[in-house]
């Protein structure tokens, strides 16, 4: 696979971070380009124990060979960018990041618009990060982008061309989805979305790739789906029953509670058609069977575990290649080599 793409299945926080860290250790990618929104984004990872959590660089970070690019479609909100850099100068990240100098930039006054405007903050329960406005700027064609930014000239680079280099070279690039389906704003719960399709055609457009040059595509999928902000979600279970099951969640970049619910089977089967998924990953089956924490192979899984991921792979009809049974890295059944 010379190149592929990871995107979220559901509202986001699918625990996509896990699943990008554990590929790029895995696999070795010489590249990994993000995708997606912007600093709406957070994506958190457990590295021996500790906690790191990013919401503008690549969440392939840990990989410290790889290139590590942030695509033209995507926001930059220059405090977040430079904060991550001192949050990750252990990964030498400042070397080798680059960002694509036709990014559009987040401003103080789309921070600052998202968090007072009444339908943004209180109707659609946005994140407050600016996205959307500075989005709606970018379509107005009044937006500032990356290369009017002198800050961040020694990192400005055209992301496009080097992920196709990458790519003709026989390299391995893997791109990085943000969000969720759920949240596109083509296919999702409008209006009760983010400011972008985020499927994953779109984030292969984000870093300028064409949907010939993609060979696999990721969907990743949480055994119990969870949602930030308001809007439909058709099989959300009650705080009472999602703190039963064990199911307390708190959102990477707002810290607002998340809401839980059962796996939509109906709905991660349309989420998987639009995304062209050739493979899923599912995060938290521990939580689903505790009998599966850590199990690392897939014959060792519980019968409980096992029959859930078989009713995915039959209801869904795209094969589960990869399950998260706990939150450290290593927490993982990898059975790509028998789909
Ligand atoms: P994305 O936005 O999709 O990247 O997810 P996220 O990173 O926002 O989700 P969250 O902040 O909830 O982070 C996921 C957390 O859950 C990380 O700390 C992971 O280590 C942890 N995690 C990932 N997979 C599993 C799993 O299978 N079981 C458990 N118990 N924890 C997991
Ligand atoms: P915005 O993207 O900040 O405009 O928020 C629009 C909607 O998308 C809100 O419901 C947010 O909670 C949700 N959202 C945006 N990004 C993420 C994410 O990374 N994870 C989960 N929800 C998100
Ligand atoms: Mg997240």
């Amino acid at each position: 696979m010379p190149s592929y793409i990871v995107v979220g299945g559901q509202w986001g926080d699918e625990g996509k971070g896990s699943i990008i860290a554990y590929l790029t250790l895995k696999d070795k990618p010489d590249m990994i380009a993000r995708g997606g929104v912007g600093t709406n984004a957070g994506h958190s990872v457990f590295i021996n124990g500790k906690k790191y959590a990013v919401r503008q660089l690549p969440t392939g970070f840990m990989q410290t060979k790889a290139r590590l690019l942030v695509g033209a479609g995507v926001l930059v909100d220059p405090d977040v960018f430079f904060h991550e850099l001192e949050h990750l100068k252990d990964f030498n990240v400042a070397g080798r990041v680059g960002i694509d100098y036709r990014c559009a930039i987040v401003e103080e006054k789309h921070k600052k618009f998202d968090r007072s405007n009444g339908h943004l903050h209180k109707e659609i329960g946005t994140t407050g990060s600016g996205c959307g406005p500075a989005n709606a700027d970018r379509v107005m064609r009044k937006a500032k982008l990356a290369r009017d930014v002198k800050e961040l000239e020694p990192y400005l680079t055209d992301v496009a061309a080097e992920v196709n280099d990458a790519i003709d070279e026989g390299k391995l690039v893997l791109v990085e989805g943000t969000q969720g389906f759920g949240l596109s704003l083509y296919y999702g719960t409008y209006p009760y979305v983010t400011s972008k399709d985020i499927t994953a055609s779109a984030i292969a457009s984000d870093v300028g790739i064409g949907p010939t040059r993609v060979d696999d595509v990721i969907v990743v999928f949480k055994s119990f789906p969870t949602r930030v902000g308001a809007g439909p979600f058709p099989t959300e279970m009650s705080q009472g029953e999602a703190e039963k099951l064990g199911v307390v969640e708190y959102g990477t970049v707002t810290g607002r509670r998340r809401r839980v619910g059962w796996f939509d089977f109906e709905f991660a089967r349309y989420s998987a058609r639009i995304n062209g998924a050739t493979m899923l990953a599912l995060t938290m089956l521990d939580k689903y069977d505790r009998e599966a924490f850590g199990v690392t192979e897939y014959d060792r899984l519980p019968e409980k575990a096992k029959g859930f991921v078989e009713e995915i792979e039959e209801r869904v009809g795209v094969p589960v290649g990869l399950i998260k049974t706990g939150p450290e890295l290593e927490h993982i059944i990898d059975r790509r080599e028998n789909i």
